[in-house]
């Protein structure tokens, strides 16, 4: 009998209401919008439903306010275990995100009933854990300190994102985790080295802070890293005109951990990864943008992106 391991994402959810401008409005500015739309977001969700789009197999922890149950809806009829993302009183967490016309964005965030996990509710949800799960957090849910240290007693494996960066990451148990994505500024801000620095110094920087943590580094256009002590691998990009970039990111950790679920080897992961991502940034959208695996792997056996 084949058991596969669980990976629980203690994630955000978040309505996104997002509006096409010609450019990201600066400070003073009042600029109208061309278009406008609401659709399901929040890194965690959208990491849950990418993992669940890919084929594996994701439990989210999650909070929604109850008038957005159509939310819980999308994500379970993709597959994701819903049973412990709770319904609440609370506002749903939203994002105000503006796409401007070469697909960059800008995103700001009312944490709402993310930030309303308490601790019984997280040691009731880790105890539905078995040791050799994952657990998948990010940055946009308290109870994170909580959460990686319930995590670490129960032998269960930490990825983390810690996206969006804030100071109080640094006080977070990263020695805990087993895996951490970051991008180019996050990496910088961890590494404490300048965000414009080589995509090796990064990786050096972050290796001597965090040395057994395997890292996944993504460059957007310049591709994706992976290290673990001595070992690096580098995946390219696949070269496409971006539409919105929103979710790219949450795209390629969906897709990197469902392959490393499957077992597959780091490069597979990152090439799934890197092409599921450059599917995402040619639609609109967070959730919505999301490929289904059929579309990745059909891709993926035309052009496979070179390392
Ligand atoms: O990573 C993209 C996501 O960041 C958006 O869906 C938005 O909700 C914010 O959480």
């Amino acid at each position: 009998m084949t058991v596969t391991t669980m990976l629980h994402n203690l994630g955000s959810i978040n309505l996104d209401h997002v509006y096409r401008v010609p450019h990201l409005v600066a400070p003073g500015e009042t600029l109208a919008s061309r278009e406008y739309r609401v659709g399901l977001g929040g890194k965690g969700a959208n990491q849950s439903l990418a993992m669940a789009l890919a084929g594996g197999e994701v439990a989210h922890w999650g909070r929604l306010g109850r008038q957005d149950a159509w939310a819980r809806e999308i994500l379970a009829r993709a597959g994701v275990d819903v049973s412990s993302l709770a319904l609440v009183d609370e506002p749903s967490g939203h994002a105000i995100i503006q796409v401007d016309d070469l697909g960059e964005n800008a995103i700001l965030l009312f944490a709402g009933a993310n930030h309303g996990f308490q601790p019984e509710a997280i040691e009731a949800s880790l105890d539905t854990t078995r040791p050799g799960d994952w657990l998948l957090a990010q940055n946009e849910c308290n109870g994170l300190v909580e959460i990686m240290e319930g995590a670490h007693r129960r032998g269960v494996s930490i990825a983390f994102n810690p996206a969006p960066m804030t100071d109080s990451v640094a006080s977070l148990p990263l020695t805990h985790c087993r895996l951490l994505f970051v991008n180019r500024s996050e990496a910088a801000r961890l590494g404490d080295v300048e965000p414009s620095a080589s995509a090796e110094t990064l990786l050096d920087a972050l290796a001597a802070k965090l040395t057994d943590v395997e890292t996944v580094l993504t460059l957007g256009g310049e591709g994706a890293w992976y290290q673990h002590g001595s070992e690096r691998f580098h995946q390219a990009a696949l070269a496409v005109e971006p539409v919105d970039t929103t979710g790219a990111g949450d795209t390629f950790i969906g897709y990197y951990l469902a392959a490393l679920q499957a077992g597959l080897p780091v490069p597979d992961c990152l090439a799934r990864a890197t092409m599921a991502a450059a599917l995402c940034v040619q639609h609109p959208g967070a959730a919505d943008s999301i490929p289904r695996r059929d579309t990745v792997e059909s891709l993926l056996a035309k052009h496979r992106p070179p390392s």
